[in-house]
């Protein structure tokens, strides 16, 4: 069936300005880590996307190495895109990202300029596209000059391949570093993408604040901890749950009683506020101001209709904040 996209997807979305910079992103946006790659099933791929931009998700986020096997996400995206959503490129923000490694040898992975740009070029052939609307330095390489990967970031902006540039799980450390030499060099970083969750709280020390101060926007990615901040587990381990795919990047060793007990009560809290404990997961990030989109993955439409009601309730009482404060502090104490 050819697709035509929801009249109404506009109305049903809040967009938020992306730190100081020119574009606004929705405050969902969907993830292609998982669940787009060869081993999936391509038409419930298509149906999520097709539910994402019927909702309102303009922004869709990619990476050289999604799949598995890497690089499968982006040619699955592509064929869909030029299916279902030539027509839409220009309502699309879509990104990649290269860092992780990619391809045999010294030139497949970090952060060299000849990694950096040859990775972008794959990227581009595999989606189909002529330029990337951001384009991430996936993770800081400890052995190359900063100069040189935020200067090949820089170089992609200057050939048209990508329009704006963003870091990926840089420290506040080296995120200060990166945004001075792209200020610098004139392609001013607008966006950074950290792990952050109620169980993955480190960029509250300091790096919110640098993104705000410096004007930056902030995307976390795995927001619902590849969802255990949801009521998946409580149960035991679904076996369609990403936990159990052999794929999947969510340990069992991970899904503990102490973290157990963590869920079960915010999943209390999430009972009284009539919602689910995804949506209080999402709720609980996006009422910060510094953030401007949280990313989710999904597995099924369904899902992601799911997790889009977080946005009918995202205010928190004084009371409630404190009581998810006390169930997260002694879950990391
Ligand atoms: N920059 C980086 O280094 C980096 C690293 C990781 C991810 N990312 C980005 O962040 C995106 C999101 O990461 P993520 O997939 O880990 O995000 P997540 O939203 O924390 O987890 C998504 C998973 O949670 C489950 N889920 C989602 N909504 C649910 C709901 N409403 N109810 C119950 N279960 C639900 C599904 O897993 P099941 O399979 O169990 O159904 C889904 O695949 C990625 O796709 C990628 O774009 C970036």
């Amino acid at each position: 069936m050819p697709y035509t996209a929801h009249s109404s997807r506009y109305q049903q979305m809040e967009y938020r300005r992306c730190g100081n910079s020119g574009l606004k992103l929705p405050a969902i946006s969907l993830g292609l880590w998982h669940n787009f790659g060869d081993v999936d099933v391509l038409e419930n791929s298509r149906a999520i996307l097709r539910l994402a931009f019927d909702s309102g998700i303009t922004h869709f986020d990619l990476a050289n190495n999604y799949g598995p096997p890497p690089g499968s996400a982006e040619e699955n995206f592509g064929r869909i895109l030029k299916e279902d959503f030539s027509s839409y490129r220009d309502e699309l923000i879509i990104s990649s990202k290269a860092g992780y490694l990619m391809w045999p040898g010294p030139y497949g992975e970090w952060g060299s300029r000849k990694y950096l740009v040859s990775s972008l070029d794959q990227s581009l052939k595999r989606m189909k596209l002529d330029y990337v609307d951001i384009f991430y330095s996936h993770r800081p390489d400890p052995d190359t000059p900063l100069e040189e990967t935020m200067g090949a970031l820089d170089h992609i902006v200057r050939q048209g391949k990508a329009l704006y540039v963003g870091i990926s799980n840089y420290k506040t450390e080296e995120a200060t570093k990166a945004l001075e030499i792209l200020r610098s060099l004139g392609t001013p970083c607008i966006i950074h993408q950290p792990k952050y969750s109620m169980f993955e709280r480190w960029v509250e020390d300091s790096l919110l604040d640098l993104l705000n101060k410096e004007g930056i926007g902030c995307i976390p990615f795995s927001p619902l901890a590849q969802g255990l901040l949801t009521d998946k587990y409580l149960k035991g381990i679904p076996s369609d749950s990403r936990a159990a795919k052999p794929h999947g990047f969510l340990q069992q060793s991970q899904i503990t009683e102490g973290t157990l007990d963590q869920i079960r009560k915010l999943n209390e809290i999430a009972i009284r506020r009539g919602q689910k404990l995804a949506h209080l997961a999402l709720a609980w990030l996006l009422k910060d101001v510094r953030v401007t989109s949280v990313l989710v993955g999904a597995s099924k439409p369904e899902q992601l209709a799911d997790s889009l009601k977080c946005l009918e309730n995202t205010a928190f009482s004084a009371e409630e904040l404190t009581e998810i404060e006390n169930i997260l502090k002694a879950g990391s104490s």
